[in-house]
């Protein structure tokens, strides 16, 4: 619950700044050296001209079965001219107390609440030092946690916490200045009952077996490098460590870390190849955390550690490329990072567009053109979902105002974002491209960054005018649609799947199909492709023939589903209430719901599979099927 407490008078406490939240003024960096004033951030109530936190130390510990977080936040803060407060994001914390260094009551105000935003905490700064200590715990309701009760663990031993931040979510369990522009450093000293341990998107900086007065594990970390709070993350459970090189390494269960490290044995040469394209690689370590599956994300490229889904382990690494996009994010996003959710295609478009080219290092061309034609076609889909190519949200730079961050997590940052790139490539050619994105990476090295920003340096750095003028950025970047010199994609894999996917439409056998060396984006061309409408006789006999509906691979399942539901295809009715059963991965959820929600005995049946699982999904994945189904929690359904 929130907590607001009257300031405790160690010093006159001004609200005048609580009043100005929601004012318009650029807010400056005070930092020197960044003399670019950023643009407002409309999901922070941080002032950061007035007062930034630069630093949180956090002494945390999970009590699973009240399901809170607490402990100890301490923040070190860096004062503009003349502050006396601090203002930082808090969603659903209680806030106990705060004080200096030396135990004295500091005071604080928690303003108005909104949705999603949470309220502004603000907190009066200490006479001496710069540092606040804020005592507090989190609700069990906590949007970025997900309690895992035993059951919903693959060794069904011990419960099992996640947390996931971006976009705005780790105001629900710290208190802090919750921006992508907003960087910091952390450590954190996490105690856990004794059996589990602690993960953290950070440096490993305990030692090991160290215990705390009450027997409880105690895991140490430290994270040197200032990065945005969304990307500080923490797993907490049975989970156990398999190293795959030097420097890498998978975490999960014990039941599945074997597994992982198999499917991702190539991890070495993926950093290898990221390495050579985009310049060094900065975060130390790189090790991948394998979540239950009621991970909501296929991943999320917490630095140091990607939290990733198990639904990836396909058993024949067919889909690592989800790992080379995480991993790409340590140039992308995480080195150079969005400076607001408006520019989020910033860092998901760049990333997409180096997940391919790191690919094609790894499996060649062919295989890279598969997954840029994919690519395409989501693309494509996103455009229609956001209202055609008028539609203001197809533009790469957006408006989130008022929104929820979440509505930009659309094809378009991804897909168009990529093509992007591919347009400018095909005018400046590879080399010149390489380089300019080594360059951009280096300058602009642990900062923020806004499409206007990268617009100049491009064109300071990389672009005549005329290469300017005929790659149209204006254009690409600031308006909608998809402009007309994106460089064309054509598969020649895809030409072939082309080919035999005419036969079958034209009344040949199942059995005709040539798939025994169709990989898994083969077999996603050519369930995509099929016509909207198919006969019961016709799916059922692809499905013996193929055995879609037991399919191992989660992205074909998926396409096969959407295929089921569309067609009301009963037979894969079973296997489509196991997978929205059986993880909890958005990307895949939300589709089939959507579609099932239109027509009245599908909606009948989403609404009671949801109100079974709803309970096993994170908040993320609820936040957006309670509104593809209109669900109201209060009622039940
Ligand atoms: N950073 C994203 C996940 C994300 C985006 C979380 C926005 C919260 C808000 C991550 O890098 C990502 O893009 N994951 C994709 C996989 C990727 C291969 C497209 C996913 O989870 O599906
Ligand atoms: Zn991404």
């Amino acid at each position: 619950m929130l907590n607001s407490s009257a300031p405790a008078a160690s010093r006159v406490f001004s609200l005048a700044l609580v009043a100005c939240i929601g004012c318009s003024e650029q807010a400056e960096q005070p930092k020197a050296g960044q003399a670019t004033a950023l643009p407002r951030d409309e999901h922070s109530y941080a002032q950061p001209a007035e007062a930034r936190v630069t630093h949180i130390s956090l002494d945390l510990t999970p009590d699973f079965s009240a399901k809170r977080i607490s402990g100890t936040a301490r923040l070190a803060v860096e004062r503009g001219q003349n502050a006396d407060s601090v203002i930082l994001d808090a969603r659903d914390l209680a806030i106990r107390r705060v004080t200096d260094t030396r135990g004295g009551a500091l005071g604080f105000t928690t303003g108005a609440t909104r949705e999603l935003m949470g309220a502004p905490l603000a907190i009066a700064l200490p006479a001496q030092g710069d540092t606040i200590v804020i005592e507090y715990e989190t609700s069990p309701g906590a949007a970025a946690v997900q309690w895992l009760e035993p059951a919903q663990t693959s060794g069904k031993r011990l419960p099992f916490l996640f947390t996931q931040g971006q976009a705005i979510l780790t105001r629900t369990w710290i208190p802090t200045q919750d921006g992508p522009g907003l960087r910091q450093t952390y450590d954190a000293a996490i105690h856990v009952p004794a059996g589990m341990r602690a993960v953290m998107s950070a440096v490993h900086a305990g030692t090991e077996g160290e215990k705390d007065s009450a027997g409880r594990a105690v895991y140490r970390f430290r994270m040197d490098k200032p990065i945005p709070p969304y990307l500080i993350a923490l797993a907490v459970g049975d989970i156990a460590f398999k190293a795959i090189g030097t420097n890498t390494g998978v975490y999960g269960e014990p039941a599945v870390v074997e597994r992982a490290a198999s499917e991702f044995v190539e991890v070495d040469k993926m950093i290898a190849a990221a390495v050579k394209l985009y310049g060094p690689y900065r975060w130390g370590r790189y090790d991948i955390l394998v979540l239950p599956p009621s991970f909501p994300f296929g991943g999320m490229e917490n630095p140091a550690l990607t939290f990733a889904t198990p639904t990836i382990l396909a058993g024949d690494r067919s889909l690592v490329s989800l790992v080379v996009h995480e991993l790409a994010h340590s140039w992308s996003g995480n080195l150079v990072t969005n400076a607001t959710w408006d520019d989020f295609w910033l860092n998901e478009g760049f990333t997409t567009y180096i997940e391919t080219r790191i690919m094609e290092q790894l499996r060649g061309k062919a295989y890279a053109d598969m997954l840029r034609q994919l690519g395409r076609q989501d693309m494509q889909k996103a455009v229609t979902e956001a209202g055609g190519p008028q539609a203001a949200d197809t533009r790469l730079r957006l408006d989130l105002k008022g929104r929820d961050p979440d509505e930009g997590v659309t094809d378009i940052a991804y897909e168009k974002g990529a093509a992007f790139l591919q347009t400018v490539e095909s005018v400046t050619g590879r080399g010149r491209l390489d380089a300019f994105l080594r360059g951009y990476f280096d300058q602009f090295a642990f900062q923020p960054m806004t499409s206007d920003r990268m617009v100049a340096y491009m064109k300071e750095k990389l672009l005549t005018g005329a290469e300017s003028e005929r790659i149209g950025l204006q254009a690409w970047i600031y308006e909608p649609g998809i402009p007309a010199n994106i460089p064309p994609v054509q598969s020649e894999r895809f030409i072939a799947v082309n080919r035999q996917e005419e036969a079958w439409k034209g009344g040949g056998p199942a059995s005709g199909l040539q798939t025994n060396q169709w990989s898994t984006q083969e077999w996603l061309h050519f369930l995509r492709a099929l016509p909207d409408s198919i006969s019961a006789t016709r799916l059922a006999e692809l499905d013996r023939v193929h055995r879609l509906s037991s399919s191992g691979n989660s992205e074909i399942l998926f396409a096969w589903l959407q295929i089921a539901v569309r067609n009301r295809y009963e037979p894969a009715f079973v296997p489509l209430e196991r997978f929205l059963t059986s993880h909890g991965r958005r990307k895949f959820l939300a589709p089939l719901y959507t579609d099932l929600a239109k027509t009245e005995w599908g909606r009948t049946m989403a609404m009671d599979i949801y109100r079974r699982a709803r309970p096993t999904y994170h908040s993320v994945a609820t936040t957006t099927i309670d509104q593809i189904l209109k669900w109201k929690p209060a009622a039940g359904g």
